[in-house]
This record gives structure tokens, C-alpha cells and sequence, in this order.
């Protein structure tokens, strides 16, 4: 469909044509830009669908790797493990089942993959809050950052190759690079949820990795929606931390606040397309309401155009054939 007589300042006649349309595009990027979440569950016999999340599902070991090679196959070079352990606890957070799932996936990738590994205890914990509580139920900061120190540092001694908190507790990325460089792994860049809201959001995550709060919920540790100055600050002092990439999450509604946090961290900004923000366009598509796939790339390039270096996103896998650059 074209105008017949395009003013002299016409804006259609530049969008007339697909090739001219992309000549001028502002937001190229492709399936490299995106990580892709993973959920390892122990214990588990079969794959478990996660309602809303389409694709990405609870996985027992084997079927992660099966998963991940599939994704490496189609470009996916970044993976960010969600390990679900069996046994939940309160003051000893184990390792084990998380160490051997990335030995395992490392040892079967190596270095064709990235592997971030998201640390937080709310899938450790029986209460399913991101921090130990002490005998009145208030965060015990030290007890808790310690915990996520063992969780970063077996990460790395595992082969992981980068870690995410995402509890959101005060000091934790210090803590963390302290710890990291403290056992050597020096090299290992700490990808931080730097600007976490207390979100609606996060709805399907939680019964994928089984961490709902069982009482209360995360607005004493996660920052307030409203809150525009605490959300730049919280990603201004993960920064000044020790932070090697910084996120927004969720990322869609959040999209306002990366080119700021850009510009007064100068560190890349990622944005974190959030269970609930996928399974809205998943559901949206299920009653025949969009079509999924340009509905979820408008996202990509929205979250992309308001300055994302990169995006976390439960369709990253499905980048590479939905028609971006490589
Ligand atoms: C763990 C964690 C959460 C998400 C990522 N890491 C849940 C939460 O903070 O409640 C949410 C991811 C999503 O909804 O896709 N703290």
C-alpha cells in the first residue's frame, strides 16, 4: 500500500519500502545479544511445562543438556541456569546438585556456551524468601551474604562463567567479587539485577523454580515501582561494587530507566523480559489476540531502542529464527 502523492515532507515515502526501512533502522541486534533461562530441577523424571512460559521448562539434567544443545545449535550462546534444588532449607544452603548440573554442562559445551548461573537463596529456602531469616524473621545480612558467596564461589569452582545475583540484599556484589577474587576466579564477571523491582511480574517464575515467599512478600528487599531515584541508585552502587553488567528488570516496564542508568554508570545495561511479561504475549497469542512472534520481537526492539544492551528473555532461543541480524 503505498501513498499516491507523498508530500514534499512526507514521513511515508521512507517507510515505503523494506529495504529503505532497514537502511535506517536503529535497532539491529541478534540471537548473540540474548540469554536464555534454564531451569534444572533435581530430582525430577520428566520435563515439566510451566504455564505461560511456552517452551522453557522445569528440566531434569539430561533434558537441559538436550535443550541447551538445540539452542547452541541455533546461535544461543548465552544460558542463565535457574537451579531448582530438592531439598529446601534455612540455614545451610547446599551446593552439590548445583555443582555437579554445571560441571555437567560445561563439561558437555565448554567454552561454545556461557554459562551464568543466578544466584539467590529463595529457591534454597523453605520460607522462599532471597535471604536467611534469623528467630524473628528479619534478613540476616551476613548469614545471607555469606550463603551467596558460597553459592557464587561454588559456581565458579564448578566452571560456571558468570554469576547473577538477584536477591537484591545490601553489599552483595562487593561480597561477591571479594569472594570470587578471593578463591581466584578473577576473571568470572558478575552480571548483577542491579535494578530489581518488587514486581507482579514474576508470577510463572515462581512456580518454575518453586521459590513463592511463603509469608509476606519481597518489597522490603525489592524497590518500590514508584521509586525512580532508588532504582537508578540501587544500579549506581552495584556499579560501584564491582559490577561487570548491570540489568532492569522487569524489563518492559522498566524500559525508562535504561538510558539513564547507562548514562550515569556507563556500564552496559541489560533488561530482563520477565515470566510474566513473556506469558502475557504467550496467553495473549493462546486466545488468538496477537501473533506471537511479532508480538514478542516489537518487544525486543522496544527494550533494544530504549537502549538494552542485552535482553534475558524465555523466547531468546527463538531469536535466531525470528529474522534478526546474526
Ligand atoms: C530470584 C529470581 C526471580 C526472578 C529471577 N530471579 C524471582 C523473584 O525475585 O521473585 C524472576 C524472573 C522472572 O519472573 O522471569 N530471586
Amino acid at each position: 500500500m503505498r501513498a499516491t502523492t507523498p508530500a514534499p515532507w512526507s514521513l511515508l515515502r521512507m517507510r515505503q519500502s523494506p529495504h529503505l526501512r532497514d537502511l535506517v533502522a536503529e535497532t539491529t541486534f541478534g540471537v548473540k545479544q540474548f540469554v536464555q533461562p534454564v531451569f534444572v530441577v533435581e530430582d525430577l523424571r520428566a520435563p515439566e511445562d510451566v504455564p505461560g512460559l511456552g517452551d522453557t521448562r522445569r528440566l531434569p539434567l539430561a533434558s537441559a543438556l538436550d535443550a541447551i544443545a538445540d539452542d547452541a545449535d541455533r546461535g544461543v550462546r548465552h544460558f542463565l541456569l535457574f537451579n531448582v534444588p530438592a531439598d529446601k532449607q534455612d540455614d545451610e544452603v547446599g551446593t552439590e546438585h548445583l555443582a555437579r548440573t554445571i560441571a555437567t554442562i560445561k563439561q558437555a559445551f565448554g567454552a561454545r556456551i556461557f554459562l551464568w548461573i543466578d544466584v539467590c537463596l529463595c529457591a534454597y529456602t523453605t520460607h522462599g524468601h532471597c535471604a536467611l531469616l534469623d528467630a524473628r524473621s528479619a534478613i540476616d545480612l551476613d548469614r545471607t551474604l555469606s550463603s551467596l558467596d558460597r553459592i557464587a564461589v561454588a559456581s565458579a569452582d564448578a566452571g560456571a562463567d558468570g554469576v547473577a545475583p538477584s536477591d537484591m540484599m545490601d553489599g552483595r556484589t562487593r561480597s561477591i567479587r571479594a569472594a570470587l577474587d578471593g578463591a581466584g576466579h578473577h576473571a568470572v564477571p558478575i552480571m548483577s539485577y542491579s535494578t530489581k523491582f518488587a514486581s507482579s511480574f514474576y508470577g510463572p517464575f515462581r512456580d518454575a523454580a518453586a521459590s513463592a515467599p511463603a509469608f509476606g512478600d519481597r518489597r522490603h528487599y525489592q524497590i518500590d515501582v514508584r521509586g525512580r531515584r532508588d532504582a537508578i541508585a540501587a544500579s549506581v552502587r552495584c556499579a560501584g561494587e564491582g559490577a561487570d553488567l548491570l540489568m532492569v528488570k522487569p524489563g518492559m516496564t522498566s524500559a525508562d530507566l535504561i538510558a539513564p542508568i547507562t548514562r550515569a554508570t556507563k556500564k552496559p545495561v541489560g533488561a530482563y523480559q520477565v515470566s510474566g511479561e513473556y506469558a502475557a504475549l504467550f496467553l495473549l497469542a493462546e486466545r488468538k489476540l496477537v501473533d506471537f512472534d511479532s508480538a514478542l520481537v516489537e518487544t525486543w526492539h522496544v527494550l533494544r531502542r530504549a537502549g538494552a544492551a542485552f535482553i534475558i528473555s524465555y523466547g531468546a532461543r527463538r531469536a535466531a529464527s525470528l529474522g534478526l541480524a546474526s
